[in-house]
């Protein structure tokens, strides 16, 4: 019994499955000691043996249902031919895209070769987990990916790439379709190599206006997951647009997509009447209210279970896990789903 494929196909399940958007990484000294075998961390986004290992450290230590595939959104932008490295504390940083000279210096269509490490890496976890385990592969949205090719570096409100959209309209399209079309061969390419499930994260799709999350955000999202679907008909398909509120039920009405991601802010009796109907749904514990642990996480959890029920439902944080989260507060969130009686 896969819990967690049952839950995002829509049929019954024995319990309410979970994992942890950013589950590998730095709230684990495993993962920090692993880190250390190379300096950068592209470089460890290119090792598949250190990307099969980080990927599994999570479920060796807690019960979830899910392993994501160890990389980061930014290798396509890498892969186009953008430099891109990660500093301690600051983030990632790329060159940026300014002008139409800066868009001609990249490759015009994705160096598949450049993300073989993520094939491989997927290849080998496969062998390793067990069957009852969801194998969860992704990429960026392409809203998401070009904020970042435009900024260069992390933003709280992605300006450069909202300011840049309003004045060079047709260059930004084309960053979108460039980046929609890699995001596609990217994620039929984890597909073939063992991902039961892929996950597209725009996670700054809440900073636009309407008009311009029906262009940058719904449209390109839709033609990934048309493509997606229609090459792969079993893939399991989700897609986490934070922030984005009243526009989610754009996505109910395309059927190629099984789950969608609930941020930390929406409304779970407007979710349970609006989305769960149609489309099961992932989420949306306050990762704070995880660092925080103590009654407040008990009792949050309760709320979303009893919310969001047991059918078209998959249990994780509203975004990604923070890396001062103690260890000990993602066991008692693990024990208590799997306690929990409806
Ligand atoms: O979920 C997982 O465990 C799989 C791994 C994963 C990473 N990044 C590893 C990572 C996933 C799914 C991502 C997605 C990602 N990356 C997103 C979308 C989800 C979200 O959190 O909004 C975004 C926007 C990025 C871009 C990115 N990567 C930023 C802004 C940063 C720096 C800030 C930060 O969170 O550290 C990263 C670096 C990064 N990606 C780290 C990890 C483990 C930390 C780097 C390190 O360990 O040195």
């Amino acid at each position: 019994m896969n819990n967690f494929d049952n839950a995002i196909k829509g049929k019954p399940t024995e319990q309410t499955p979970i994992w942890l958007m950013r589950q590998a990484g730095r709230y684990l000294p495993e993962y920090k000691e692993l880190r250390t075998k190379v300096s950068s961390f592209m470089e460890f986004c290119d090792s598949p043996d250190l990307m099969i290992e980080a990927t599994l450290q999570p479920l060796r230590r807690f019960d979830f249902d899910a392993a994501i595939i160890f990389s980061d959104i930014l290798v396509i932008p890498n892969a186009l031919g953008q430099n891109v490295s990660f500093e301690t504390g600051k983030g990632p940083i790329l060159e940026p895209i300014s002008t139409r000279e800066d868009f001609k210096k990249l490759s015009e269509s994705l160096d598949i070769s450049k993300l073989g490490a993520t094939f491989a890496a997927i290849e080998g976890v496969r062998e390793k987990l067990p069957k009852d385990k969801a194998l969860i592969g992704f990429c960026g949205a392409p809203w998401t990916v070009a904020s970042y090719m435009i900024a260069g570096h992390g933003t709280p409100d992605q300006k450069p790439a909202r300011l840049f959209a309003y004045q060079f309209p047709e260059l930004f399209q084309c960053i979108i379709n460039l980046v929609s079309d890699a995001s596609i061969e990217y994620l039929s390419g984890q597909i073939v190599a063992g991902a039961d499930t892929i996950q597209i994260f725009d996670s700054w799709a809440g900073v636009l206006p309407t008009a311009e999350f029906e262009k940058w955000c719904f449209h390109p999202v839709s033609r990934i997951v048309r493509e997606v679907r229609k090459r792969h008909p079993e893939v399991n398909i989700t897609v986490f647009s934070r922030g984005s509120g009243l526009h989610l039920p754009r996505y109910t009405a395309l059927k190629e997509i099984n789950c969608l991601g609930l941020d930390t802010t929406i409304d779970l009796d407007w979710v349970s009447e609006t989305l769960q109907p149609t489309h099961c749904v992932q989420g949306n514990l306050d990762p704070l209210v995880l660092v925080s642990g103590g009654e407040i996480l008990d009792h949050s959890i309760d709320r979303i279970l009893q919310k969001l029920g047991s059918t078209n439902m998959i249990f994780n944080l509203g975004h990604g896990i923070l890396p001062e989260t103690p260890i000990s507060h993602v066991e008692r969130l693990v024990k208590r789903i799997r306690e929990f009686r409806k």
